[in-house]
Order: structure tokens, then sequence, then C-alpha cells
């Protein structure tokens, strides 16, 4: 069947906008009436799960943020410590693994050389291998041992986007799923955590709705040549993500910082009017993050914030502030990660660029 781009100008436009059904269809038949979690399929025992001493992640660029967000989220929920790896370094450093070890291995394509090589490495160390993949007969899940799908559709822009944001849908379900085995979160927390991960589609629906100032910050960066995004915690792993997609359409050098990292070595680079897009959702970490902002702003950068509805305090800081709605700090990256996706989206579309088909970069690759 020809991808249809349903009346938008590009498929990443489109598949931005596919976010709340992606979102719906990732979720969906895996969240009882009861608000539990339920993989249907998964054989992972909950005994298994109660026995796993560590997990570690592997993938390849967005899919690599992804596993980023989801090694909090597991290690938040369940307490299990999780290390995660770009799939291309993890074959050659010799990782520990151990008896009980869990790889999992996120993939939107299912295809990446990369990631097959090091999940066959698992594997053949004796880990139990589980992918996060989009595509069903793909190669990473006919060699899983368990497979969750993300149901995000066909993505077929080469930036990923709805593939990317289905992926931490997925670390949500696959992190409360194991600690309801492990009994490491009280009943009502799970239950409050739940009602909120359901609530993310229409929020991101909201989101879209609203995103004029995007399109005007867009504006402002589209003649820039090298700008930063800074955060703390999960949004410093969004800060990555935000800064490759960037990166890879519209052509401007970005690099994503640990907020608290940057006074040692990269504030140097901060001049008279250097762009800098802090992400401060995470409110146990606004007042740092917050902090950090003064510190650039003393340098002369011009500070657009993102933070969450009701964190008002930034606009005293910061240049420009963009709200996302209320949830947990947990879920925030699923909600922040739209307005990122369209400033990447708008900036180069204003840059001319071709944003489905950006210079060198292919879709899927299946070369080491
Ligand atoms: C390519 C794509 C990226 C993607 C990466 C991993 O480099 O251009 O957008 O994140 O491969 O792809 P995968 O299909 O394994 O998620």
């Amino acid at each position: 069947m020809m991808a249809e781009k349903n009346g938008f100008d590009t498929f990443m436009l489109k598949e931005i906008h596919d976010q709340p059904r992606a979102y719906q269809d990732t979720m969906r038949g895996r969240i009882n009436e009861g608000k539990e979690i339920v993989l249907p399929g998964m054989t992972l025992s909950a005994e298994q799960i109660r026995g796993l001493k560590q997990i570690h992640m592997v993938a390849c660029g967005t899919a690599y943020h992804a596993a980023l967000v989801g090694k909090t989220v597991i290690e938040r929920l369940t307490r299990i410590p999780v290390e995660v790896d770009l799939a291309s370094e993890y074959r050659y450093r010799m990782p520990v693994i151990r008896e009980n070890t869990l790889v999992i291995a996120v993939s939107q394509s299912g295809e990446t050389a990369d990631t097959l090589a090091a999940m066959r490495e698992a594997r053949q160390c004796g880990a139990r291998v589980m992918a996060i993949t989009n595509v069903i007969g793909s190669s990473v899940a006919r060699e899983a041992d368990d497979v969750l799908f993300t149901l995000a559709g066909p993505e077929i822009a080469v930036a990923s986007t709805k593939a990317y944001s289905s992926q931490l849908i997925a670390f949500y379900l696959l992190g409360l799923f194991m600690a309801q085995s492990m009994e490491t979160l009280d009943q009502a927390s799970l239950i409050e955590l739940i009602a909120m991960l359901e609530r993310l589609p229409s929020q991101v629906e909201e989101m879209l709705e609203g995103l004029e100032p995007v399109r005007q910050i867009a504006e402002q960066i589209s003649n820039q040549n090298h700008l930063f995004f800074i955060g703390r915690g999960l949004d410093y792993s969004l800060a990555m993500e935000a800064s490759l997609k960037l990166k890879e359409i519209s052509y401007i050098h970005s690099e994503a910082y640990a907020a608290g990292e940057l006074k040692h070595g990269s504030l140097a680079l901060i001049e008279e009017g250097t762009p800098v897009i802090a992400l401060a959702t995470q409110e146990l970490l606004l007042e740092k993050t917050a902090s950090n902002i003064k510190e650039v702003k003393a340098r002369g950068a011009y500070v657009i914030a993102l933070a969450l509805e009701g964190q008002t305090e930034l606009e005293k800081t910061a240049d420009q502030v963009i709200y996302v709605p209320r949830t947990y700090s947990l879920l925030a990256p699923a909600l922040a990660v739209v307005p990122l996706q369209l400033l990447a989206y708008y900036t180069a579309s204003i840059r001319g660029n071709d944003v489905d088909k950006p210079r060198n970069l292919a879709k899927s690759v299946t070369v080491e």
C-alpha cells in the first residue's frame, strides 16, 4: 500500500501529527479495566522479572535516545540497574553479562545491522533478549525471546518522530508491568501513573493545536550556526534527541549538554546571542536548571525554556518559555518531545531543506 501524507506537506509533519493515535494504539489492549498492565504474549514470567539482576539496552540513533529515557523509567519503577549502550559499541566493549541479565534491543525498523549484531552477541553470552520494535516480522523481532511492539504505524520520514515517542510509551508499559510483578510501587501510585499515561494522547492533541510560538522560534534560530540544548535528568536525555533531530534535518550544528556540566567547559562557547534551549520539565530539578539558565544568560545567551504549564517562574530568567501540559515528571518527555520535533521541522523547512530526505542519511542502516 502506498503511504499517504493525509493532506500534510511532508511525511514528517504527518507523522508528528500521528502521535496521539500512535500512543493510543501502542497502549491499546495493554491496560485492562482494573488499570493493570497486561502484555499479551510476553513469556518473561513474574518470577523471572523478580530475579533480574540487571538490564542492558542496545540501540542506535533515535532509538538509543529512547533507551536513555527507558533506563530512567525502569530504574525508577523497579530499582533494577540498567545500562544503555550504543549498539555499535556494545559488542566491542566486552559487556559483563551475568546470569539473569535481560538485554533489550530497541529499533524502529528492526533491521539495523549494529543493533542486530549487539543482540546476537548478548544471546551468545547467555542473556535473555527482548526487542522493542515497530516492524512485525523484522529480524530483531524474529530473533528476540520476547517482543514488545510499538504500534506507531509505518514511519517514512528519515527523521524519526512517532517511532521514538511510541518507544517511550513502550518503556512506560514495560516499567509499570515489571513494577506490578515486583511490587515496587504501591497500588495507588501505579493506578495514578497509569491514569496519567492514558491522558497523554489527548494532551499531545492539545499541544498540536497551539504551536504557533514554536514556528516563531524556528524563524529566530533558522539563521544561526550553532546552538545548545541543555537539561537535567530526563530533560538531558530528551535534549539529546532534540539536538539530533535539529542536526539531521536543518543541518545546524547543535550540542546537547547536561545543564550542570556546561560550566566545566562548553560554557566557553556561549557568546552574545547564542541560542540555548533549556528543557526544564523535571520539577525536582527546576531550581538547579534555572540557575544554569542564569549562567548562560550572564554570558549573553538567548534562552528559550521549555517547562510544564504553571512553571511561570522561568519567565523571569528565560527570554521565552514554551509550555507543555502538566503531567508526572517521568511522563514529561512523551509530551515535551512534540514542540522539539516541530522546532526541528520548521527550522529545516524555513531553510528550504528536503525535510523527509535529509542529505547523507538513510532510514534504515543495514551495514555495520
Ligand atoms: C538510522 C535512522 C535513524 C534511526 C537509526 C536506528 O540512522 O536514520 O533515524 O534512529 O537508524 O534505526 P532503528 O530502525 O534501529 O531504530
